[in-house]
């Protein structure tokens, strides 16, 4: 079965103040480094904000992503081929991603869920807050945080993404949809890079290897 990825790298970096995912991290973009997280796939697609011309390592396809991450992914989706049977979605942010998540997705679908997304068990206990009175306390032992990359089977993906909704990540789509996200196991060092702080932890992490 062919595996098809699009890394999503059509962000403004508006929490950050600019687009993070062009910086360098220990002398490679991160975006570059991404995208080698998903370098196992068939064919990658990279969606772009539309004034940055593509000079990473070569991949199928770059395509102009969308105001949201879910247009960004739909955009995306248009460049991978129909006869891709899974598709795995990458955040560019998550620079230090190692392989192995990939190819851990990949199986899951591969042995029969619709998704799958790594998860990582939560450190801190999660409150549920309302205008800054906590309304309720999360049980930290049901809870992982869901990082990327994520797999699908095409045509779930491709279902869930039609009636053009947003969420912060594809598996939720799916989810709403009906379909199974299994998770595997995630990792802690793959961070989504959101804050000065972030980048300067990767970069340490980066000159460690
Ligand atoms: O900002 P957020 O955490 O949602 O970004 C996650 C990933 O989605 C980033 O790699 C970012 O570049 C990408 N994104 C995108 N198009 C958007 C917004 C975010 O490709 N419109």
């Amino acid at each position: 079965m062919k595996v098809w990825a699009i890394v999503v790298a059509a962000g403004r970096g508006e929490r950050f103040g600019a687009p993070k995912q062009f910086l360098e991290l220990a002398g490679r973009r991160v975006v570059d480094r991404a995208v080698d997280a998903v370098a196992a796939a068939d064919g990658i697609v990279v969606a772009l904000p539309d004034e940055v011309s593509w000079d990473g390592p070569e991949v199928a396809a770059t395509v102009v992503g969308g105001a949201t991450r879910s247009e960004s992914v739909r955009a995306g989706l248009e460049a991978c081929p129909a006869d891709a049977g899974i598709l795995v979605v990458h955040d560019a942010a998550r620079a230090l991603a190692p392989p192995r998540l990939f190819d851990r997705v990949v199986a899951a679908v591969v042995a029969g869920a619709d998704g799958a997304v790594p998860g990582v068990v939560l450190s801190d206990t999660v409150k549920r807050v309302a205008g800054g009175v906590v309304t309720e306390t999360l049980d930290r032992a049901d809870l992982v945080a869901s990082q990327t990359p994520q797999a699908f089977r095409a045509p779930v993906l491709r279902a869930a993404h039609a009636p053009e909704p947003g969420a912060t990540d594809d598996a939720a789509l799916v989810e709403a949809a009906g379909g199974t996200i299994m998770v595997v196991q995630g990792d802690p060092v793959n961070m989504k890079l959101t804050t000065e702080s972030d980048l300067a932890v990767a970069g340490a992490l980066l000159r460690l290897r």
